[in-house]
């Protein structure tokens, strides 16, 4: 992880501190969750929380979605009245323990409509467990949450990184050891990013184009852009389509329906399925060298 070094040592210090409440925010891409993960895998955070649970919210839209979820991380079998034995559980930790709810906005938004949100009574409640840390990531730049925390708490906004941090990343990704105009250019561009910057570099990694080569992508994208009126496109936006229509990918014709196809699957896709999911698709589409394309 490049350019967080506040960040993480400020991270640190209050999940260290005890009972401490965090909240990440920031815009898409831009590391909160690479952030939360450095923390929990901390060796200070790890000695003195013997228990540490991460839990993507993406998908989960209630307190009864998030309730399986929390009884799978704390090995809760039996699932009847979970909410209870949820709270049981957490209030009876004799060592102290985090959790952390990543993409937290996504329950969040969808329970705005019912008052009080049970999301909400949900976190204050097990916000007053004094054993139990928490830490929400949240897309955004304000935190819309409503509830009382403790004074341990800390509210963590995650920017673009620098230019020093930016190139150092770009270089580890793509290999190349020193950084000329284009790539500076592309950089400047993507304004520290840190997703865009690792698509950038992921492609010219693969050989398959030249830091001049993308960047003249690049131009030629932005202008298309603009030609058609619509400049609200981000750069993040502009590096997510040059990654999706780079040669890679042209050169893979169900590299994007495969893409497709995962998108809709929450839980993804795993790898004792694949045969039998393949018989499914038609006999021209071979899923596992479109998912090895995607995983380049
Ligand atoms: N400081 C960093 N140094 C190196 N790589 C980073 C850094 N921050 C983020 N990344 C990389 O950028 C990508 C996006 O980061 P991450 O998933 O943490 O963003 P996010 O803010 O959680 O995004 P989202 O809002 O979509 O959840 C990841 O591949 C991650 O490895
Ligand atoms: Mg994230």
């Amino acid at each position: 992880m490049f350019g967080r070094d506040d960040e993480k040592s400020t991270l640190v210090m209050t999940l260290c501190k005890g009972h401490a409440h965090v909240i990440i925010l920031g815009g898409s891409g831009m590391g909160k969750t690479t952030l939360a993960l450095s923390a929990l895998c901390d060796i200070e955070v790890i000695r003195k929380h013997p228990s540490r649970h991460f839990i993507s919210c993406g998908g989960i839209y209630s307190v009864e979605a998030l309730l399986p979820e929390l009884a799978n991380a704390l090995h809760i079998r039996k699932r009847e009245n979970l909410y209870d034995k949820v709270l049981t559980l957490l209030r009876r930790a004799s060592n102290p323990l985090i959790l952390c709810l990543d993409n937290f906005e996504t329950i969040w938004e969808a329970e705005t409509t019912v008052s009080p949100p049970p999301i909400e009574q949900f976190l204050s409640r097990i916000s007053n467990i004094p054993m139990l840390s928490i830490i929400l990531t949240l897309r955004g730049s304000q935190s819309p949450l409503n509830v009382p925390w403790s004074n341990n708490q800390c509210v963590l906004t995650v920017k673009q990184l620098d230019i020093d941090s930016s190139q150092h990343l770009f270089k580890n990704i793509s290999g190349v050891t020193t950084i000329n105009t284009y790539i500076e250019k592309l950089l400047e561009e993507v304004d520290g990013v840190p997703l865009a910057i690792k698509l950038l570099a992921s492609i010219v990694q693969e050989g398959l184009e030249t830091a001049e080569t993308l960047w003249q992508a690049w131009e030629k994208k932005r202008t298309k852009i603009v030609k058609h009126g619509n400049n609200r496109l981000s750069n993040l936006e502009i590096s997510i389509e040059l990654s999706l229509h780079c040669p890679q990918m042209q050169q893979d014709p169900n590299a994007i329906d495969t893409l497709a196809i995962l998108s809709l699957l929450p839980d993804g896709l795993s790898k004792g399925l694949l045969e039998e999911f393949q018989t499914h698709l038609p006999h021209d589409f071979s899923l596992c060298p479109s998912l090895a394309t995607l995983q380049r």
